[in-house]
């Protein structure tokens, strides 16, 4: 076998049992998603859920991080919005709508009546195949969750995204910094080290 064949090869096995391994314990510990590992290695890592936080989870569906989020906050108010459906969730409102939607900014605010503390997002494109248009319109989710966190973030507040290290995210981490006092990056475990996915965790808006 020729050696990148090898290489190749080698890759999709890791990738497999990287899959493999979150999957198996995600399904072990009921969780909707893989992806509610990367919520909990952020929590850990930034401490931002609160049992009496107001949150609002973008790109919610299937709810793997609505589960997480609904297992801490007994005594605060989530709302959970995705283009997609989601099944039902304790103590978790959820609106089938799309971020671009001007109506669904209303309709956030409407929810929660005041600003709020946290604001994750998951949100990403669907995938195309060509890698780098996938990542810039994941990049486009992560600012427009950017845009909403200034009208109905507390200042104190807490905004944490998805967003990929791919040609527009020099420009997305600019108008982060633009926005907040605190910009972090951090790249879960339970992230694939072959994606270019990372999360930003952004605290303290800055007062205009
Ligand atoms: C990686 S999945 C989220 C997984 C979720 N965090 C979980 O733990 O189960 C990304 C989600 O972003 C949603 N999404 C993509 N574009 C969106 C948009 N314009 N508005 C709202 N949600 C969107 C997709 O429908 C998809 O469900």
């Amino acid at each position: 076998m020729k050696k990148s064949k090898k290489v190749k090869k080698s890759n999709s096995w890791k990738i497999k049992q990287h899959r493999d391994q979150f999957f198996k314990k995600s399904k072990t510990l009921g969780y909707r998603s893989r992806a509610s590992f990367k919520l909990i290695e952020l929590n850990q890592k930034f401490k931002f859920i609160k049992k009496d936080s107001s949150l609002l989870d973008l790109g919610s569906s299937p709810g793997g991080w609505s589960q997480i989020v609904s297992g801490i906050i007994t005594n605060g108010k989530i709302l959970s919005i995705d283009t997609k459906f989601m099944e039902p969730i304790k103590n978790v409102k959820f609106f089938n709508c799309d971020i671009f939607d001007q109506n669904t900014h209303y309709k956030v605010q409407s929810f929660f009546k005041e600003k709020i503390d946290v604001i994750i997002s998951d949100m990403a494109a669907d995938t195309t195949g060509n890698k780098s248009l996938d990542s810039i319109r994941t990049n486009q989710l992560c600012s427009e969750a950017l845009n909403m966190s200034l009208k109905i973030l507390k200042p104190k507040g807490v905004f944490v995204s998805k967003l990929f290290t791919g040609d527009d995210f020099i420009e997305v981490k600019d108008s982060a910094k633009l926005l907040f006092k605190e910009v972090n990056f951090f790249k879960p475990k339970s992230s694939r080290n072959e994606s270019k996915e990372t999360y930003i965790h952004c605290k303290f808006l800055k007062t205009l």
